[in-house]
């Protein structure tokens, strides 16, 4: 392989943005009397609005307790919530290594891009001041399938002009890994929790990720 592209996930690779996820899927399940703590937290990692809701909805054993209005209406306020503390994400708030690594990866004419199923992905990115180090940045609204579906990895590949064989995925949900893994790509994985499906190169966090050593 030689690497041409390396497309990366947003949250949980770029910025930790689950704790926001958590402090407003939290408010929400609350407001229900619905259950949910950091365990089901985690199973949202990678996952739509929707499907996370309904992951949440599950778990309680609430599936049929809405209508498809109602669910409309409250991941619209889980996501008013949620934006309101994406707003205070700083450049700072990058994970260690990640720009450091883009710079490396960008010198030596390598591209980039965002596979993000997060609708909020170009308001993060305008937030952490990053979205000049990005080549592409897809657009969740317009890929229909979501991870661990390979489309939004497919999609990011088609966009830079480069074939997938020639990529490499970071990621730090299970979903992610498997979307890499289906669309052909070499995958990285950040710190993924559920592994039932093995990252070629696992990292413990950001801070390990070392361009000389990933990239071939
Ligand atoms: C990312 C996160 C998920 C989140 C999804 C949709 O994949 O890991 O936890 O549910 O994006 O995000 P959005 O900002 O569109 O609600
Ligand atoms: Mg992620």
């Amino acid at each position: 392989m030689k690497t041409k592209a390396v497309i990366f996930d947003l949250d949980g690779v770029i910025v930790d943005t689950a704790k926001f996820h958590f402090m407003a899927w939290k408010a929400l399940s609350d407001e229900l009397g619905l259950f949910f703590d950091e365990a089901v937290n985690e199973r949202l990692k990678g996952v739509s609005r929707m499907k996370s809701f309904e992951i949440i909805l599950e778990v309680n054993g609430a599936q049929d307790r809405f209508t498809e209005e109602e669910k409309e209406e409250y991941i619209k306020k889980k996501n008013d919530l949620y934006v309101s503390f994406v707003k205070t994400l700083t450049p700072e708030d990058m994970l260690p290594g990640v720009a450091a690594f883009i710079g490396r990866a960008r010198a030596a004419g390598i591209k980039t891009a965002v596979a993000s199923v997060s609708k909020n992905a170009p308001l993060v990115l305008e937030c952490l001041r990053a979205a000049d180090m990005f080549d592409y940045v897809a657009d969740a609204a317009k890929v229909e399938k979501s991870k661990p579906a390979p489309d939004i990895f497919l999609v990011c590949a088609e966009a830079l002009g480069v074939a997938p064989a020639d990529c490499i995925g970071v990621e730090d949900a299970q979903a992610g890994i498997e979307a890499i893994k289906a669309a052909g790509m070499f995958s990285v994985g950040i710190n993924v929790t559920v592994t039932s499906v093995e990252p070629d190169v696992h990292l413990k966090s950001t801070s390990e990720l070392d361009f000389e050593k990933i990239v071939k």
